[in-house]
Formats: C-alpha cells, sequence, structure tokens
C-alpha cells in the first residue's frame, strides 16, 4: 500500500462493476487455469470446452500460451525467470477480464507451484480453479504434434519442459483430467463442476 501511496494514485471505483457485468452475462466470471506438459492436450480440450460454453452463450475468452507469447509476452524466453514473468503478467490480464466479467480459461503449462499459487493470490482464490492435465511425458512425446520434442532430444532447443525443465506437478488441483481419456468425458467433467460450483447457472445443452 506504502509503494502506491508514494506514486500518488488512488484505485478509482467505477459505476459499472463486476457483479453488475456477471448480471448481464448470465453467469459468473472465473479462470479455469488449464496446467500440463506441452502436448498433454491442455489447448484441444480448453478449444472445446470454450466452443460449447460459447454456443451456450457463455462470454468467454481463451488464454492460449503459445499466442500470448506472439504479443504481449514476445519479450519472454523459457528460463525459470521468464516463465514466471510469463506467467504473472497472464495472471494480471485475467484478473482484468474476471473483473469484464468473462469466463476465461488459460492453457499454459505454468509448470511452478509457486507461480500457480501467485496466480491463485493474484486473481483471488474464489476465482480460480486450477485443471491439471495429466499424461504422461512418453504419450505427450509420441504425439509430439508442434515436433518440439523431437528438436529438443536433439539439443536444438533447451529448457525444454519434462526434459530439461521441471514440471511441477499440482498436488491438490480444482480438477484433475486424465489427458489419455476421451474429449468429450473430459470437457463433460469439467461442465458438471461449473453448475455444481453455480459458476454457470443458464440451461445449459451439449
Ligand atoms: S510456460 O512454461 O511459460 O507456461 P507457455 O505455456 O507460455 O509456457 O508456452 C509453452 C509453449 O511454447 C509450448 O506449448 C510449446 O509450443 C512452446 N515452447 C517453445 N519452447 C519451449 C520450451 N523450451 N519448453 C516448453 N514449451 C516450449
Amino acid at each position: 500500500m506504502k509503494r502506491f501511496k508514494n506514486l500518488n494514485i488512488s484505485f478509482q471505483n467505477h459505476i459499472i462493476t463486476r457483479n453488475k457485468r456477471e448480471q448481464l452475462h448470465g453467469h459468473q466470471a472465473h479462470v479455469l487455469w488449464f496446467t500440463g506438459l506441452s502436448g498433454s492436450g491442455k489447448s484441444t480440450i480448453s478449444g472445446n470446452l470454450e466452443q460449447l460454453l460459447f454456443q451456450n452463450q457463455i462470454s468467454t475468452y481463451l488464454l492460449d500460451g503459445d499466442n500470448l507469447r506472439y504479443g504481449i509476452c514476445k519479450d519472454l524466453n523459457f528460463t525459470d525467470t521468464d516463465r514466471k514473468e510469463n506467467i504473472r503478467r497472464v495472471a494480471e490480464i485475467v484478473k482484468l477480464m474476471i473483473d469484464a466479467g468473462l469466463l476465461v480459461i488459460t492453457a499454459l503449462i505454468s509448470p511452478f507451484h509457486n507461480e500457480r499459487e501467485l496466480v491463485r493470490k493474484i486473481v483471488g482464490k474464489n476465482n480460480f480453479l486450477e485443471i491439471f492435465v495429466d499424461t504422461p511425458l512418453q504419450i505427450c512425446e509420441n504425439r509430439d504434434p508442434k515436433k518440439l520434442y523431437k528438436k529438443a532430444r536433439l539439443g536444438l532447443i533447451s529448457n525444454f519442459t519434462g526434459l530439461t525443465s521441471p514440471y511441477e506437478i499440482p498436488k491438490n488441483p480444482d480438477i484433475y483430467i486424465n489427458g489419455t481419456e476421451k474429449l468429450q468425458n473430459n470437457i463433460k467433467k469439467i461442465i458438471d463442476e461449473l453448475k455444481l460450483r453455480k459458476i454457470i447457472y443458464k440451461k445449459f445443452i451439449f
């Protein structure tokens, strides 16, 4: 707080609030934070989930790690320090999007426990669901959709998650997804959880 005082800034409360926006959208604002290895299925599951939510008039926005690195995070690499900054920036973007009343979906490896906890703190624990897409490294490597594991094995990519950079497995994710399970089953599991938590409460068609 002191730091902010020294900057001579003060928080402005505006007339249109998150609560009013949530009423307009007809659902709660929240973030579904997907974490998992490259090739685990985060982008596929989150993309299909977003499509289904969108078809049901839920206001969503999908923040994909790869895509963010073309713009807001294009100055960042894959060192531990840069990954931490990557996650911190995305958390701040998510915080704004939650204030905008959106159901935000993120698909980033987010390999470190401490940074995932930082996200929980930045966006608020009541707005945050950690979804762990658990797919064995061997399967991710066999899938290798972007041929990055192959490059990493050849030494052409450094700090590659799962090979030369760690992935810290979430100990207690809010939603556990078996990445080798059928896509539709995984999506249903997430939708059921959103309904249970009353994040979405309108009539929903699969
Ligand atoms: S994170 O670790 O900072 O959360 P992020 O999700 O933004 O990672 O980016 C991961 C994506 O970048 C991967 O899906 C892959 O396409 C690409 N990538 C490029 N280099 C690496 C690397 N060294 N480790 C992991 N992913 C990489």
